[in-house]
């Protein structure tokens, strides 16, 4: 079968119009972090959004190997999330939400690649699968900390670092304001298992 008669052929360009759709609203979303001083945070959307973007440029160049001439407009019909406002909890949920079906989808398109031959895609779409399954989880864990208020307060001590002068403190909550560079708390740097960046102190000897 050729690609371009495939069905994998219109999943590929699906895949790509979500992408590149969830990289602006991750923009949209860390625009909105740092408009309201959450700093760290907006790094982490940020660094997310670059790997849709990634994403999108791989779907983009199978679609591009399909044929030797110029790719016609291809017809996709469907449903793409606009739930996005500015309400920070409500968008790391929903972007938890979106990477979650994502990636069900994905699963689903490699089955559907690998019966009509194409091993390849059907890889590119399993890996795809696992890194928005782990997507969800780091957005799901920033959720439960902002919903629970523990960003910014933990129940024992940990390691806080600013990110932009590196000054380092160790305490059940960080500082309002660093006391070296006078950046403001939403500039310290996050503690997420999910990104290995949860730091205890260590046991006073
Ligand atoms: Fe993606
Ligand atoms: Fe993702």
């Amino acid at each position: 079968m050729q690609l371009i008669e495939s069905q994998t052929y219109i999943n590929l360009a699906k895949a790509y119009a979500s992408e590149t759709q969830a990289r602006t609203r991750y923009e949209f979303v860390e625009y909105g972090m740092r408009n309201e001083g959450y700093k760290t945070m907006a790094e982490i959307v940020d660094t997310i959004a670059y790997q849709e973007f990634n994403h999108s440029r791989m779907f983009y160049t199978y679609l591009q190997k399909a044929s030797d001439k110029p790719i016609k407009n291809i017809d996709i019909a469907g449903g793409f999330p606009f739930r996005e406002k500015w309400d920070i909890l409500n968008n790391l949920r929903f972007a938890a939400d979106d990477e979650h079906s994502e990636a069900r989808i994905y699963i689903a398109n490699a089955k559907v690649a690998r019966k009509e031959g194409f091993t390849d895609i059907a890889e590119l779409f399993d890996l795809t699968a696992k890194v928005e399954a782990f997507h969800e989880k780091v957005f799901l864990e920033l959720y439960a900390q902002m919903k629970e208020g523990t960003l910014f307060k933990k129940p024992a001590p940990v390691v806080w670092t600013c990110s932009a002068c590196g000054h380092q403190a160790i305490g059940t909550e960080p500082w309002d304001t660093c006391p070296l560079c006078k950046m403001k708390k939403g500039c310290v740097q996050l503690h997420l298992e999910t990104l290995g960046t949860y730091c205890p102190a260590q046991p006073q000897a």
